[in-house]
């Protein structure tokens, strides 16, 4: 399989692009922190590309999944993790978080995947997207007003391509609590977040059901991936999330 994995820098998109690397695919890693997929692109697969692509940037976008599909020889699978979620009271998100997370977790997902849907399309590949349990299973949770609101247009998204677009299969994977790997890999998603909010809204979820106090295993969380990815677009959707302790 010929894979590009968008937001491959850190957390759950490092450890996919990696472990799809390891298990013999080849793999392009896209981020913006170029240094971070050249460490990434070293633990994986030889061969591994490393390219930076900064998803707000349409030209970037561009430019990067030309440059992955020139160097793999064509896309089977695109993975899109990028991925932003800021923390705040809905009235505190100004203009500019709402375009930022838009930019970043919806425009960016439209642009990169239109970039790819020629090759996408001549492979019959999957694309896979990664989202949360807020977007569209759970009522939005209190502080992830642009969190929530940009997934659930993501979901939507993910659907419109596969109205259009039938020939490539389109996976909204729902991800629930997952910190991810060790050092670059794990998780940077609460990087910048006001840690007293954040103590003050995570009771909430938590009394709401939302969490259920365990981290989902990464091994399971990439069992599930790969199945997906090579089942080729026999998933539409999938939810993974931890089991509740004992
Ligand atoms: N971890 C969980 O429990 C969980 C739960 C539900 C959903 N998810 C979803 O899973 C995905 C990955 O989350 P994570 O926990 O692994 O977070 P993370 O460690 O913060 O990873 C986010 C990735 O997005 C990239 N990114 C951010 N802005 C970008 C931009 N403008 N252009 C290109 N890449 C950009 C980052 O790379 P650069 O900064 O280098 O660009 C990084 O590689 C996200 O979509 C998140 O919503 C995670």
């Amino acid at each position: 399989m010929r894979a590009v994995v968008v937001g491959a820098s850190s957390g759950l998109g490092r450890c996919i692009g990696v472990d799809l690397g390891r298990r013999g695919d080849q793999v392009a890693l896209l981020a913006r922190r170029y240094d971070r997929l050249v460490d990434a692109a070293k633990e994986t697969s030889p061969g591994a590309l490393a390219i930076a692509c900064d998803v707000t940037d349409e030209s970037s976008c561009q430019a990067a999944i030309e440059e992955a599909a020139a160097g793999l020889g064509g896309i089977d699978a695109l993975v899109y993790a990028t991925g932003i979620g800021p923390l705040a009271p809905i009235e505190k998100h100004d203009a500019d978080t709402w375009r930022r997370v838009l930019e970043t977790n919806v425009i960016g997902a439209a642009v990169v995947t239109n970039a790819a849907l020629p090759y996408l399309s001549a492979s019959r590949g999957v694309a896979a997207y990664l989202s949360t349990l807020g977007a569209t299973l759970t009522p939005a949770w209190p502080g992830f007003a642009g969190y929530h609101v940009s997934k659930a247009a993501l979901e939507k998204l993910v659907e419109a391509f596969r109205v259009e677009h039938p020939a490539v299969g389109f996976t909204r994977f729902v991800v629930s609590d997952c910190g991810g790997g060790e050092g670059d890999a794990r998780t940077e998603f609460n990087t910048g977040w006001d840690m007293a909010y954040a103590a003050q809204v995570m009771p909430v979820w938590r009394q709401r059901g939302y969490l259920n106090g365990a981290l989902l295993e990464l091994e399971k969380f990439l069992r599930v991936f790969d199945t997906v990815l090579r089942c080729g677009g026999t998933i539409p959707e999938v939810t993974v999330m931890p089991r509740p302790p004992l």
